[in-house]
């Protein structure tokens, strides 16, 4: 295993039906939803890039083509862009996939859950760490939340993972960690369990989704059995990972919005607007005008 090296890979699982947006991801992918003018999946993209990393591993399902084509080269539509002198524009769709990285697409054929997305990426990972994103969970964060865990990864070289508290009602949302000492920015987990009633969880410290794994993780994804829901959990693989090796939980700097439920989305798009080059100002003064009338 050769974890001295720094991080060159992401996986971004992409594969999810996206039920609570219906219909808006009916026929198209969740992760394509823009706040402002950027798809979720090209923030997530952005960040692993900040990171350092060049291979962006994305998992894959039925209806995900969109995803595939908005980092690919749009040759009819530079063409037309550049015969009507709009160079700018031109600039902006080039830059969509960040300079230096490509792109690896693998195809999860059953929704067998977030573990199984992961272990589907082995064959573009092979023997070394690498990211885990989940572009439902935007964070805004400078610098970026990646780049945050990847410095921390070099000092640590071991599987780390991005935490934040929620309140105790929410636990059944997360996986849920227990770490060796509370309050600190980064501290050695004991335990980990995949959405725990309020009575159950044994901290408020939730995973978010942002994750540093070993390739160790494999071997236990591919051999977990199904757990909640009826899914391979990567909660459950960083369980019997936590026997072998040393994982961090990272309490990172940074506003995270949960981009996967409705109220999230709003919230991210409402603070992401008021902060746009173009738009921020008109629309900050926009919202002052409606609080106040
Ligand atoms: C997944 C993980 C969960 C994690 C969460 C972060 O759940 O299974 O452990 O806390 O992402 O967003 P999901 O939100 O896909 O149900």
């Amino acid at each position: 295993m050769t974890l001295s090296r720094p991080l060159r890979k992401a996986v971004f699982p992409v594969a999810g039906l996206g039920s609570r947006f219906l219909p808006a991801t009916k026929a198209s992918p969740k992760e394509m939803m823009p706040i402002v003018d950027k798809p979720l999946i090209q923030y997530a993209v952005e960040e692993a890039a900040a990171a350092g990393i060049t291979d962006m591993v994305f998992v894959t399902g039925r209806n995900k083509r969109a995803i595939e084509d908005h980092f690919d080269k749009a040759y009819e539509m530079e063409s037309e862009l550049l015969a009507k002198g709009k160079e700018e524009l031109v600039d902006l769709i080039r830059k969509v996939l960040p300079r230096g990285c490509r792109c690896i697409y693998i195809r999860q054929s059953e929704p067998l859950g977030l573990g199984h997305a992961v272990l589907c990426a082995q064959p573009a990972i092979e023997d070394e760490a690498f990211a885990v994103i989940l572009a439902d969970d935007l964070i805004a964060a400078d610098p970026p939340v990646m780049a945050q865990m990847a410095a921390l990864y070099q000092r640590e070289h071991c599987s780390i993972l991005g935490v934040e508290d929620v309140p105790r009602d929410q636990t059944a949302s997360y996986g849920i960690v227990s770490p060796e000492e509370q309050g600190t920015g980064h501290a050695r987990i004991k335990a980990i369990v995949e959405k725990p009633a309020p009575a159950d969880a044994p901290s408020t410290l939730a995973v978010v989704g942002r994750y540093v794994l070993t390739p160790r993780i494999f071997g236990h994804l591919a051999s977990v059995k199904p757990g909640r829901g009826g899914e391979i959990q990567l909660t459950d693989g960083i369980s019997a990972l936590l026997a072998e090796e040393r994982v961090l939980a990272y309490r990172f700097a940074g506003t995270r919005y949960d981009c996967g439920s409705k109220l999230g989305y709003l919230k991210a798009s409402v603070e992401l607007g008021i902060r746009h080059h173009e738009v921020g100002a008109d629309f900050a003064a926009f919202l002052a005008r409606r609080t106040h009338a």
